[in-house]
């Protein structure tokens, strides 16, 4: 690697490109290595760095060796700005994989629709956007919300408290959640509350405090970052049982779950296209190369799985189209597959999403989630939730583990 500022590039690794007389191809990789989300962001660009490594070891893009030049935004939405603008103008790059918070995104989306270019985005989102200049590899609420809310209804009861980091997200994806609750007979919303990017265990202890008085079945948590460890540790602190009042998220994965003291998130729930501990082939020798290349520091995830697939279907796209200009590449990229370790995913055509494989895992004494139920089909991407509600995933998943209180 070769550093300069917060910028470097990956020198080739496997494959000697020195004889080729072709250009390396360089592509823009924006995440944060620092901040509030540094370790989600950190798993992504590690994801990614895998996904590039297989493709150049493979030969590269038409012979051609993949570059990535990277920037660490530092979880801050004008740095991701101005950075997407920097590879676009500077390093002349035609497409960017980056961002984890929807605030980062949106900021991004103007400066790569004015120079249309493509950003690939592979984080879970609150849905309700399209652009032409993206592809969304991460869930839409349709393929994790919808599937949350059903399991934590049917196996909690309907009464939840709503807790959220203070931006578009999770105000959005709040907003569905109630509206999927309040589909069933006995629901209601007992509070909602939002705390600032940086909140630490005291802003979570007077919210909890309310929770004790309110005693909702469950705790819909949409904290994202950092302050996820404090919202545990201090749920933990309060004394309260994730067996009668358990914590639901879709921000809480095994990348979070590494900053908190062991033990402290057991029997606490998050519903996610990937978990670690998915059992197929592809994932365990996924999992191996990666460990083999970058060691156990990092915590393989839901958004590291988006960073790396999505660079197997861009350089896949990119071999058939011959080009990385967004009009020539798109036709290529739509409607293409690619065997993930979640499973086989495709990006939807109609609306650039991807087809995913919802799951709900509780998190077991090491971390890891046991899977309680998972999609036997990949289902398909409704980012508007024009056909999806409450209770209507039930018949697309099989049931692996019923019994939702046992300890885990
Ligand atoms: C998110 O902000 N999309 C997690």
């Amino acid at each position: 690697m070769t550093n300069s500022q917060n910028s470097f590039t990956v020198e080739s690794v496997g494959k000697d490109f020195s004889v080729s007389n072709k250009s390396p191809l360089k592509i823009g990789v924006l995440f944060s290595q620092s901040g509030v989300t540094s370790r989600i962001g950190q798993s992504q660009l590690q994801g990614t760095l895998l996904g590039i490594e297989e493709v150049n070891e493979a030969g590269g893009v038409d012979g051609r060796e993949v570059i990535p030049v990277v920037y660490d935004a530092q979880s801050d939405p004008r740095q991701y700005a101005t950075l997407a603008e920097k590879l676009i103008v500077e390093d002349r790059v035609n497409t960017i994989f980056g961002c984890y918070m929807s605030s980062s995104r949106k900021a991004v989306i103007p400066i790569i629709e004015r120079w249309n270019k493509l950003l690939f985005f592979p984080t879970l989102y609150e849905g309700f956007e399209f652009s032409d200049n993206l592809v969304y590899t991460g869930a839409a609420p349709n393929q994790n919300s919808v599937q949350l809310a059903e399991y934590m209804t049917a196996n909690f009861g309907a009464r939840a408290y709503l807790i959220g980091s203070d931006y578009i997200y999770p105000w959005e994806s709040n907003r569905i959640m109630k509206e999927l609750i309040l589909q069933h007979p006995e629901s209601e919303i007992l509070g909602e509350r939002y705390v600032k990017l940086d909140a630490g265990e005291q802003e979570f202890k007077a919210i909890l405090e309310d929770i004790r008085v309110k005693q909702p079945d469950f705790i819909f948590s949409t904290v994202v970052g950092d302050s996820t460890a404090s919202l545990y540790h201090a749920y933990a602190e309060a004394g309260f049982d994730p067996r009668r009042m358990p914590i639901a998220s879709l921000t809480t994965s095994e990348a979070e779950i590494s900053q908190m003291q062991p033990g402290t998130s057991a029997g606490h729930f998050t519903a996610a296209p990937y978990f670690q501990s998915i059992r197929s082939d592809v994932n365990q020798r996924c999992l191996e190369r990666f460990r083999r290349r970058f060691g156990d520091g990092c915590m393989p995830n839901l958004c590291w799985e988006a960073a790396y697939f999505q660079i197997h279907l861009f350089a896949n796209a990119f071999r058939q189209a011959g080009s990385d200009s967004i009009h020539v590449l798109l036709p290529h990229l739509l409607g293409s597959e690619f065997q993930a370790p979640q499973g086989k995913v495709r990006i939807d055509p109609s609306n650039h999403h991807t087809c995913l494989y919802p799951r709900v895992g509780r998190v077991d004494a090491h971390g890891q989630f046991t899977i309680m139920r998972e999609a036997t089909r990949p289902v398909y991407p409704d980012p508007y939730l024009v056909t999806h509600s409450l209770g209507d995933w039930t018949v697309k998943l099989s049931n692996h583990i019923d019994a939702p209180n046992e300890e885990g």
